[in-house]
C-alpha cells in the first residue's frame, strides 16, 4: 500500500527522499490555487521560476509574465498572483511564466521527484483520483511562508490525506497532525483561518475575496503536472500522461 507523507516547508526537503515518489506541491494562498485557475481558464502551459529577472525574460518569447512578492504584484509584470486575474478569455492558449514568494520555490525544489502534481483545494478530488491511479508514495510539499510553517497548506495536506486514507498508509506525525487539523477545521475553513498569518497579511493588503475563493473544494477538474521544464494540464493533454 503506498504511503502519504507531509513536508511542512521546502526548507525541510533535505530530510525527505523524493526519488520514485509523487510530490504534490501546494500553496493555497495563492500560487497553486492561481495556477489551477489559470489552467481551468485555458492557459496552455506555465513556467514556474524562482527569480524575477528570469521570469521577466519570458516576455521576449511572447509569454505572459506574472510575479508576486510578499503578497503584492511585482512592478513590470503582466499579472500578479490573484486567481481572479486569470479568469479572462485572453488567457486561452497562452503560456505564462510565474514567480511567487513561496509557491514556485516549493515546485522547483521538488524536481528530484518522479512526478510533481500541483495541488489546491480547487482541484482536490482530481489530484486524489490521479494519485490513486498512479500508486506511488506521495509527499505533500507545503510552500509555507518564507520557510516557515503555515496553516492553510497543512490543512490541504490533511484534506488530501482524508481523501486517500482508504488507499494510502502513513507513519509520520506530520501526516497525522495535518489530518487531525483538517478534521477540526473543515466545517468552516474561512473562519478557522481568520487568525492565520497569511490571511491577516492578505487582509491588510485589502485582499479578502481571494481567501474565500482559494478555500473552495473541487471547483476545477484540472491536473497540472511538471513535464521537463514546465507545468501542463494532463486533463487537457491526456496524451502527455
Ligand atoms: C506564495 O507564494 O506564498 C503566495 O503565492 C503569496 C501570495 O500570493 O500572497
Amino acid at each position: 500500500m503506498p504511503s502519504i507523507d507531509v513536508c511542512f516547508s521546502p526548507e525541510l526537503l533535505r530530510l525527505y527522499d523524493l526519488k520514485g515518489k509523487a510530490v504534490v506541491a501546494v500553496d493555497i494562498l495563492r500560487a497553486t490555487s492561481t495556477m489551477v485557475t489559470a489552467f481551468a481558464h485555458g492557459a496552455a502551459d506555465i513556467y514556474p521560476v524562482m527569480q524575477l529577472d528570469e521570469c521577466l525574460a519570458f516576455s521576449e518569447k511572447g509569454c505572459l509574465t506574472a510575479a508576486e512578492r510578499d503578497g503584492i504584484k511585482a512592478e513590470g509584470f503582466d499579472l500578479g498572483n490573484s486567481p481572479f486575474s486569470y479568469m479572462v478569455p485572453e488567457l486561452k492558449g497562452r503560456t505564462i511564466a510565474i514567480t511567487t514568494t513561496n509557491g514556485t520555490r516549493a515546485i522547483r525544489l521538488s524536481e528530484a521527484a518522479e512526478e510533481i502534481v500541483i495541488g489546491a483545494f480547487l482541484n482536490l478530488e482530481t489530484v486524489a483520483q490521479h494519485l490513486q491511479e498512479l500508486g506511488l508514495d506521495v509527499i505533500v510539499v507545503c510552500a509555507g511562508w518564507k520557510g516557515m510553517f503555515n496553516l492553510e497548506d497543512t490543512l490541504y495536506a490533511g484534506a488530501l490525506t482524508e481523501r486517500l486514507q482508504e488507499q494510502f498508509t502513513f507513519e509520520n506525525d506530520a501526516t497525522l497532525a495535518a489530518l487531525h487539523l483538517y478534521q477540526t477545521a473543515k466545517a468552516d475553513l474561512v473562519t478557522y483561518l481568520q487568525q492565520s498569518s497569511h490571511v491577516r497579511r492578505l487582509q491588510r493588503l485589502g485582499i479578502q475575496r481571494d481567501i474565500e475563493f482559494c478555500l473552495q473544494h473541487d471547483v476545477f477538474e484540472v491536473l497540472p503536472v511538471w513535464k521537463k521544464d514546465k507545468l501542463v494540464d494532463l486533463k487537457a493533454n491526456p496524451t502527455l500522461v
